[in-house]
């Protein structure tokens, strides 16, 4: 099996020999060549110019033998053609926040071809050169509309949660809208080139499971549904959210994104898919020595079933990248069928 196809393997439900790995938000924050491109552009110019998101798509991988590449891009990209103002603070600050009914129907659908023709642009030019599989992103409804009203980033998002209690209707209008912007923003994607898709779900876990089921369950449903056809490994990523993986593990998608708070052993039973991660991005401030020592607990917890090595979330911006090259070298040196043989006698 060559290491190109190990992630797809892996995805697609297969126990590996090794685990593949690549790193959440592994391109940009923390790379002094991508702070070297974000000196001079916007995010914003950066996003739509395709041979800049080709580059920066690609700087990671130039650096580390990552199995999988992520596109460039934010989960904010679609929602501009939508009709709304976002800048990067670095977070996204949104100019007016979408707080009403009024302001929800405002709210445009583009054709599949007008969401963002630079993205489509973009993936052909990563894939002419991408020598490992790319993995397209959306944000989930639930996640995108948490931004849309808050209007921002916030610790509770308490704006956000008193509309979905004030106005359960208005919040369906506009996460079946959102849904079905990602269900075209996602198909353009994988049209032009991309071979997996991961749904970022970053705020479902603020919400208990019945809130979960009603207002995300059946819009992320709808998505991986609508992506099935296509035949490329769905991944789903909620973070803190172990209290909903009863509602999480319906979901019809190949790989659930699992964060550092679990042992990945304890949650394998409970979701039975392909699991990722899940390394507490903190880990990588540490020396080398500890680094290499939570890396194989982790690789350990994750045999017994397909594995895709990740942190539990987002790299921290200052990481060394020193540390990731390091981090690499551990996970592509652990053996799994040794490492599990070892388990067994
Ligand atoms: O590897 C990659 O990073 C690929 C591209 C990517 C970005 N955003 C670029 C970006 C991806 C996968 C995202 C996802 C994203 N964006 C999420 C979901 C993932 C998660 O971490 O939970 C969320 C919630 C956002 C919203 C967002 N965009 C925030 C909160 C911020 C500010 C802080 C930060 O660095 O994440 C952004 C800005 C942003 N998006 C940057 C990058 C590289 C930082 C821009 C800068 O360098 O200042």
């Amino acid at each position: 099996m060559s290491n190109a196809s190990l992630f797809l393997e892996a995805a697609n439900g297969r126990d590996t020999k090794r685990a593949p790995i690549w790193i959440m938000r592994q391109a940009g924050r923390y790379l002094p060549e991508y702070l070297a491109i974000k000196a001079k552009h916007s995010f914003w110019e950066m996003a739509r110019t395709p041979e800049l998101a080709c580059e920066i798509t690609l700087q990671p991988l130039r650096r580390f033998g990552l199995d999988a590449a992520i596109l460039f891009q934010d989960i904010m990209t679609p929602l501009p053609p939508m009709g709304v103002k976002i800048e990067f603070a670095p977070g996204p600050v949104f100019a007016e926040p979408v707080r009403s009914v009024h302001a929800i129907d405002a709210l445009s659908v583009p054709g599949k071809d007008e969401i963002a023709p630079f993205v489509a642009d973009a993936i052909k030019l990563i894939r002419a050169e991408c020598p490992v599989p790319l993995i397209g992103f959306g944000g989930a409804p639930l996640t995108l509309a948490t931004y849309l009203i808050e209007g921002g980033g916030s610790k509770d998002f308490e704006t956000f949660r008193g509309f979905l209690r004030q106005e359960p209707a208005a919040a369906h209008r506009l996460l079946d809208k959102l849904t079905e912007v990602s269900i075209l923003y996602l198909s353009m994607q994988v049209e032009a080139g991309a071979q997996a898709i991961q749904l970022f779900d970053s705020w479902a876990g603020l919400h208990d499971a019945r809130t979960y089921r009603e207002f995300a369950k059946p819009y992320n449903q709808r998505i991986f549904k609508w992506l099935a056809s296509y035949r490329i490994p769905r991944l789903y990523l909620a973070v803190d959210a172990l209290h909903l993986y009863g509602e999480i593990k319906e979901l019809p998608c190949e790989v659930i994104s699992v964060d550092w708070r679990a042992p990945l052993s304890q949650v394998r039973p409970l979701l039975g898919k392909t699991l990722q991660g899940n390394l507490d991005p903190a880990v990588l401030l540490a020396p080398k020595e500890v680094i290499a020592q939570e890396a194989e607990r982790v690789l350990r917890e994750g045999l017994g079933g397909p594995h895709i090595f990740n942190l539990g979330h987002g790299i921290m911006r200052q990481t060394d990248p020193e540390m990731v090259a390091h981090l690499v070298e551990v996970v592509k040196r652990f053996n799994r069928v040794s490492a599990c043989e070892a388990l067994a006698s």
